[in-house]
């Protein structure tokens, strides 16, 4: 018991000690100085592998209601980015995330992803990108172009505070297994 006190006590002290000096949370407010934006264009392939013995991505919840098909289905990824259209060609980093799929209209197929893409080599080694977009499948492969087009809403590293968009075009589609390839173009705003 006396050995849990003296635990308790010490972790208390440990937080006092580490209790902001002043009695508030939040800054003086100033104006930052103005800052250059630059921009970045990146170009690579996203590859979603669903399917084989060591998948990247994975259905992690689904509902448990008849006749839902891929309705609300969640999935987890960390999936690998390439420089070529081929899985095999050079890495450069992985997207890790989730998406969900969310059309009810069961004719539809819509997600929406929710996902940090992260470069593992060049230049913007150890930097990323977050990605926060819905991604109407069935309402593009309607349209001619074919380009989805998702919003970037911030970043790490040399990408910290960007803003942009991704435009996105299947490469590789696999209907049986769920595989597939996309293409990325990515424009990013950051200073
Ligand atoms: C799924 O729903 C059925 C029917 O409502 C129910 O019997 C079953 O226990 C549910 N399964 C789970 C895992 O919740
Ligand atoms: C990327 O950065 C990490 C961490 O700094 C380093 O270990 C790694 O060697 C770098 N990779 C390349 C290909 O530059």
């Amino acid at each position: 018991m006396e050995k849990q006190n003296i635990i308790v006590t010490s972790a208390m002290i440990y937080l006092l000690a580490m209790a902001p000096v002043y009695g508030q949370y939040y800054s003086e407010t100033v104006r930052p100085r103005p800052r250059v934006e630059k921009m970045t264009r990146l170009h690579f392939y996203f590859h979603d592998i669903i399917s084989g013995k060591n998948p990247a991505a994975v259905p992690i919840a689904r509902p448990n209601i008849t006749n839902a098909g891929l309705f609300l289905t969640l999935i987890a990824m960390d999936d690998p980015l390439t420089v070529g259209p081929e899985l095999t060609s050079t890495n450069i980093g992985n997207t890790q995330g989730i998406y969900v799929w969310t059309a009810k209209d069961p004719t539809m197929f819509s997600a929406v992803f929710y996902a940090d893409f992260a470069f593992t080599s060049g230049r913007f080694n150890g930097s990323s990108f977050g990605l926060f977009s819905r991604y109407p499948m069935t309402e593009i492969a309607r349209a001619s172009e074919q380009v989805i087009e998702l919003a970037v809403v911030g970043g790490r590293g040399a990408f910290r505070m960007a803003t942009g968009y991704a435009r996105t075009r299947v490469t590789y589609a696999n209907a049986e297994n769920g595989d597939a390839s996309l293409e990325f173009d990515v424009t990013l705003y950051h200073y």
